[in-house]
C-alpha cells in the first residue's frame, strides 16, 4: 500500500512488519553460530553477556536504523543523503557493498539447506552415520552443478517473494514463514527432549561458567548480535523506511530483539541437547548443521521426517533473511535509478547468482584459491563480518549520533511525545557508548 504522503510502499499492519523484521533477524546465524558460541563460551554466563549486549547495543542500534529509515523514507544510500546533505552517502554505499558480499555467500549456504531438505524428504540421508554424512556433504557442496543449482533455486524463490512488493510479498510471506519456523523448531524440540540425556544437555547448555568469559568472548557477543539482528547493513533501515508515522519504534525494536533471542535460544536447545545426548562435541560451522545433526536425526524413527523438518526450518529462516538482503539492494536501485520493482528484482537476483558463483564453487572447482588462509567463501565471510559490518555499524552510529544528531533522531523516535528519560539514555548510548564499543571491536578484529 503506498504511503500517500511520500508515494512509498508501506507495511499493511504492525504485526506484518514485526514478523518480516524478525524474519530478517532469524536466519542461519541463529541456528549454526549462536548455539556453538553459547556452548563454548560459558553457557548461562555467556547468555548474561549476550543479554547485556542486546540491551546496550543491539536494541539502541536497531532503533537508530529504524529511525533513519522512517525519518528519511529512503533506502540505505538515500537515507544518509536525505537526513543531512554531504559525503555521508558513501557510508550507505559501503553498507550496500557489505550486503551484496554477504548476499553472495549466504545464498549459496541457503541453497545447500534447500538441497538437504529435498534429500531429507526423499529419504536419501536415511541410515547414514557421521562418516557417510561427511561424504555426502562434500559431494553436495564440492561439486560444480549441485551448489549452483541450489543457489539459483533459492534466489529465484526469494526473488519471487520480493517481486510482489512490501505488503503483498515480503509481509505476506513473513506471516507464513516465521510462524512455520517456530512451529518446526518446537516440534523438533518436543522430539529431541525425549532423548535420554537431553535434559542434561540443556542443563549443560545453560550452566553459567564464568571462567570462560573474557574480552574476546564479549567481542564475539557483539559481533553475533550485529549479525543476528541484521544490523549495520541497512536491512533494518530499509524495513523501517516502510513504517508509518504512527508506529512506535522503541516498542517494536524491543519485541523484535526479544523474539530473535528467544528463537536463537530455542534453536540452541534443539541443537545442543541433540548433540549432547550423542556425546558429540559442538564444533562451529557447517559440520554441525550438515553432518552431526542429520546423523543424530538418523537414529530416530521417521528419520526422513525429522531431517526434512530441520532443513525446512533452516531454509525458511534463510529465505526470510535473504529477502531482506535483497530488499536493501532493490530499494536502492528503485530509488536511485527510478526503475520499477518488476525490472529491479530479476536484475538483482541475476547479480546475486553471478556474484555468488565463486562462493558456490569455493569447495569444488575453485578450492585451490586461498585468500588469507581461507577458501573464497570463508574469506568473504571473514572480510564482511570482522571488518565491513563493524565499520558500517560504526559509521551509522556516528552519523546518527553526531551528524543527523542524537536529538533529531530521538525526536523521530518519540514522535509527538516529549523525550523520556529512556530516550535521553538512548542518546548517550548512540553518541558515546556504541561508537566506542564498535571502534574497539573494529580495531580488535583488525589486530587479530
Ligand atoms: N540475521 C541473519 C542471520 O542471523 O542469519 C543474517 C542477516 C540477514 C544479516 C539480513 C543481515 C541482513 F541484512
Amino acid at each position: 500500500m503506498p504511503d500517500g504522503s511520500r508515494g512509498r510502499e508501506q507495511w499493511e499492519s504492525r504485526m506484518g512488519f514485526i514478523l518480516a523484521t524478525v524474519g530478517s533477524a532469524v536466519g542461519l546465524g541463529n541456528v549454526w553460530r549462536f548455539p556453538t558460541m553459547v556452548a563454548r563460551s560459558g553457557g548461562g554466563a555467556f547468555l548474561l553477556i549476550y543479554g547485556a549486549v542486546v540491551l546496550v547495543i543491539g536494541i539502541p542500534l536497531m532503533m537508530a536504523e529504524l529511525a533513519m529509515g522512517r525519518g528519511s523514507g529512503r533506502g540505505v544510500v538515500g537515507a544518509f543523503r536525505t537526513l543531512r546533505a554531504g559525503p555521508w552517502w558513501v557510508a550507505g554505499v559501503l553498507a550496500s557493498a557489505a550486503v551484496f558480499l554477504i548476499l553472495s555467500y549466504y545464498s549459496v549456504i541457503a541453497g545447500w539447506t534447500l538441497l538437504y531438505t529435498a534429500l531429507g524428504a526423499a529419504g536419501n540421508l536415511r541410515g547414514m552415520q557421521v562418516a557417510a554424512m561427511e561424504q555426502m556433504f562434500n559431494h553436495v557442496t564440492g561439486g560444480t552443478v549441485l551448489p549452483v543449482v541450489g543457489q539459483v533455486c533459492f534466489v529465484v524463490l526469494s526473488c519471487t517473494v520480493a517481486y510482489f512488493g512490501v505488503s503483498e510479498g515480503i509481509e505476506r510471506w513473513g506471516r507464513i514463514l516465521l510462524p512455520a519456523i517456530v512451529l518446526l523448531l518446537l516440534l523438533l524440540m518436543g522430539r529431541v527432549i525425549l532423548l535420554p540425556g537431553a535434559v542434561d544437555g540443556i542443563m549443560w547448555f545453560l550452566r553459567p561458567d564464568f571462567t570462560q568469559l573474557s574480552v574476546s568472548v564479549s567481542l564475539e557477543a557483539v559481533g553475533q548480535v550485529f549479525f543476528s539482528f541484521s544490523l549495520g547493513m541497512g536491512a533494518v533501515l530499509t524495513y523501517g523506511s516502510y513504517l508509518s508515522r504512527r508506529d512506535d519504534i522503541g516498542n517494536n525494536a524491543i519485541i523484535i530483539a526479544f523474539a530473535d533471542v528467544l528463537i536463537a535460544v530455542l534453536a540452541g536447545l534443539v541443537v545442543i541437547s541433540a548433540l549432547y545426548a550423542f556425546d558429540i562435541d559442538p564444533e562451529v560451522g557447517f559440520g554441525l548443521v550438515f553432518v552431526a545433526l542429520p546423523a543424530v536425526f538418523n537414529t530416530l524413527a521417521f528419520s526422513a521426517f525429522w531431517n526434512a523438518a530441520f532443513f525446512l526450518s533452516l531454509s525458511f529462516a534463510a529465505m526470510t533473511s535473504l529477502v531482506s538482503f535483497l530488499e536493501v539492494i532493490n530499494a536502492i536501485a528503485m530509488e536511485e535509478l527510478g526503475w520499477p520493482r518488476r525490472l529491479v528484482v530479476p536484475l538483482v537476483g541475476l547479480g546475486t547468482v553471478v556474484a555468488g558463483l565463486p562462493s558456490a564453487l569455493a569447495r569444488g572447482a575453485l578450492q585451490d584459491i586461498v585468500l588469507w588462509d581461507r577458501d573464497i567463501m570463508d574469506a568473504v565471510d571473514a572480510l564482511t563480518s570482522s571488518a565491513l559490518l563493524p565499520l558500517s555499524g560504526l559509521l551509522t552510529v556516528i552519523y546518527v549520533g553526531w551528524v543527523w544528531t542524537a536529538r533529531d533522531a530521538a525526536r523521530e523516535i518519540a514522535g509527538e511525545r516529549p523525550l523520556s528519560q529512556w530516550m535521553k539514555l538512548w542518546m548517550v548510548i548512540i553518541k558515546y557508548i556504541a561508537p566506542l564499543a564498535l571502534t574497539y571491536i573494529l580495531l580488535a578484529g583488525i589486530v587479530s
